[in-house]
């Protein structure tokens, strides 16, 4: 009878890891919830909400392209063999979410219905669709597969149901909570300890930004979205966690070194700097409370430089005049400017010297610790400059972390000359011309002119036919 009990709870057992283990790439992915209905055309909400539709709109006025390789060529040299090297452009307003990853050269041509580079997770920040189809199919459905599957499927740009339940009944009476629609940074809220739903109302609201202005990788097979938050989200802890599960983005190509990309850390910022620390939210300074024609206060959806509304904004709080705190947060910006080049001028040697050392006859056991060096250090400096607007939210963080990843990348150049010297390299390693973007994208052999035509194909043929596709099927609003 008992060995019964047993036989059956081991089929039982087994029966259960077999339905699973489809899942099991995404620990405690969300299943589908098809309940969840939710509106991803926000042109279906201007009616109801008009001021909050108009403000959001708006953000479109923020048009201003910054190449940020032109500006800083050695960035190149800093992601060579990695896709940023192609292409990057400072953030703009959220009206561009959608073309600008189009756009960019580092989500490629793909020419198939499913094919690369990139994975779907590149979609993940750039739509109120991917709360949609996680609701319909499940997170593991939809990290299913390469970037150009979703190009049909995703084709709202970021709006509502990103930041809204817009299925509560709540979204259409006027009265609207806040909600975070994508589970990934659910699950990651939860492990700092607070839950999105009982947090306080302050703390959502950082938090709904919170979902996309964040540091995350592409973990497992799938390549789904995760935030690296377990032992913490300061710099030191994310890089601890990224070392214990020796995860890399990618291998450098001149140095070898086994890299990893900061993406935009700030909310991680934002929570150890000054307003932070006093829960002062992203919405007290991004999203101020403005009149409209009638008078009503309404929550400004132009979501931009909050400079630009300083009486609704920063004075509400402090009394010191606009200029004033302009020229300490454009001091505070310089600053952090000045350490950040020195940073990258002993990276941009450090991975010359590797690549040196490696072609000169140096092991890859004896360059090993070198490289290590390299990667903490690109990792602080990634992390002090890729969050936007950190001399704001958190300057004495960014200074701090570039500190050390100055002290990291002087460790990387006394092993590098060490390792030279035991080869006959006494004298400097000299680099080639990165004076301008172009001449550093020569340099690590990188042929733009192709690069580019491809693109330009894509858009002209590829991104029309997902557009008339998702036309017919009735995902989008004309
Ligand atoms: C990036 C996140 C985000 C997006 C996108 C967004 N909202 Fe909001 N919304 C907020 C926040 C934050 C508040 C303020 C909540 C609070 O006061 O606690 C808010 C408040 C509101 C309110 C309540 C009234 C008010 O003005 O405070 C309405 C209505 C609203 N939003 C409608 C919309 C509509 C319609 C869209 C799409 C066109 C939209 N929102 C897109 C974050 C967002
Ligand atoms: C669904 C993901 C997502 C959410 C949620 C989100 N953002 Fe963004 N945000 C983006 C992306 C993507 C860009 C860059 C768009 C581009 O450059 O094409 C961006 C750009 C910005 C910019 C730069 C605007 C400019 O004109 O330079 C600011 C500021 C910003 N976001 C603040 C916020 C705040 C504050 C919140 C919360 C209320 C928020 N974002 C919520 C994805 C998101
Ligand atoms: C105390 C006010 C304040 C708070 C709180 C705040 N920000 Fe900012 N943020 C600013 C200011 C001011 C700037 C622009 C700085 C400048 O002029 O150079 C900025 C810049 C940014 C930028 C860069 C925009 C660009 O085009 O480069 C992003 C993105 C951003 N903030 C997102 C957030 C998010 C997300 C939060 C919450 C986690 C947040 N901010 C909290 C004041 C604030
Ligand atoms: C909701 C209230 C609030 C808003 C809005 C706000 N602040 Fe603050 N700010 C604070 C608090 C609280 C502190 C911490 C004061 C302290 O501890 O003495 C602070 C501190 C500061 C400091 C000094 C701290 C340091 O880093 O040395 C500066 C500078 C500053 N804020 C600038 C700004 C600017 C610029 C804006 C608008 C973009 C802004 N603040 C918006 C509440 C606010």
């Amino acid at each position: 009878m008992v060995s019964m009990v047993r036989i059956l709870s081991l089929i039982a057992l087994l029966l259960s890891l077999s339905f699973t283990s489809g899942a099991a790439d995404v620990p405690d992915a969300a299943k589908p919830q098809p309940a969840a209905n939710v509106e991803a055309r926000n042109g279906r909400f201007q009616a109801l909400h008009p001021d909050q539709y108009a403000s959001w709109l708006a953000t479109a006025q923020q048009s201003a392209r910054e190449d940020a390789l032109a500006e800083d060529p050695r960035l190149v040299i800093l992601w060579a063999g990695y896709a940023f090297a192609k292409d990057y452009n400072k953030p703009r307003g959220h009206a561009y979410a959608l073309t600008d990853v189009r756009e960019t050269l580092r989500t490629g041509a793909p020419k198939g219905n499913d094919d690369g580079p990139m994975p779907m997770a590149c979609w993940s920040c750039k739509s109120p669709d991917v709360a949609r189809e996680i609701a319909e199919n499940g997170e593991q459905a939809y990290f299913h597969g390469q970037w150009a599957r979703g190009g049909p499927q995703v084709v709202n740009v970021l709006g509502c149901a990103d930041c809204h339940n817009t299925a509560a009944p709540g979204f259409s009476s006027g009265k609207p909570a806040l909600a975070l629609s994508r589970p990934y940074a659910a699950r990651a809220m939860n492990a700092l300890g607070t839950p999105f739903e009982q947090a306080s109302r302050f703390d959502q609201q950082s938090m709904v930004c919170g979902q996309c202005h964040v540091e995350y990788y592409f973990a497992g097979k799938s390549k789904a979205v995760t935030f690296p938050w377990k032992q913490g989200t300061t710099a030191d802890a994310m890089e601890a966690l990224y070392d214990d599960i020796r995860f890399s983005d990618w291998t450098h190509q001149l140095s070898g070194a086994p890299m990893l990309k900061a993406q935009h850390p700030e909310y991680e910022t934002w929570r150890s700097g000054i307003h932070g620390q006093n829960n002062v939210t992203c919405i007290d300074c991004h999203m101020p409370k403005v009149q409209n024609s009638q008078g009503q206060l309404y929550t400004s959806h132009k979501i931009g430089n909050p400079f630009d509304n300083f009486e609704q904004t920063c004075a509400t709080c402090h009394t010191q005049d606009k200029q004033t705190l302009t020229r300490i947060v454009a001091e505070r910006k310089q600053s952090i400017g000045e350490i950040k080049l020195k940073v990258e001028d002993q990276l941009v040697h450090a991975h010359f010297e590797a690549k040196a050392a490696r072609d000169a006859g140096v092991s890859e056991a004896a360059l090993a610790p070198a490289l290590q060096d390299i990667r903490h250090a690109q990792w602080r400096w990634d992390y002090s400059i890729a969050s936007h607007g950190i001399h704001m939210h958190a300057p004495e963080v960014a200074l701090r972390t570039l500190g050390t990843a100055l002290d990291n990348a002087a460790e990387a150049r006394i092993k590098l000359a060490h390792l030279l010297a035991s080869k006959g390299i006494n004298g400097p390693v000299a680099l080639p011309d990165i004076s301008t973007k172009e001449k550093a994208q020569q340099a690590i052999g990188l042929n733009m002119p192709q690069i580019l035509a491809e693109k330009i194909q894509f858009l002209k043929a590829v991104v029309p036919a997902w557009e008339q596709e998702a036309q017919r099927e009735g995902r989008l609003d004309k």
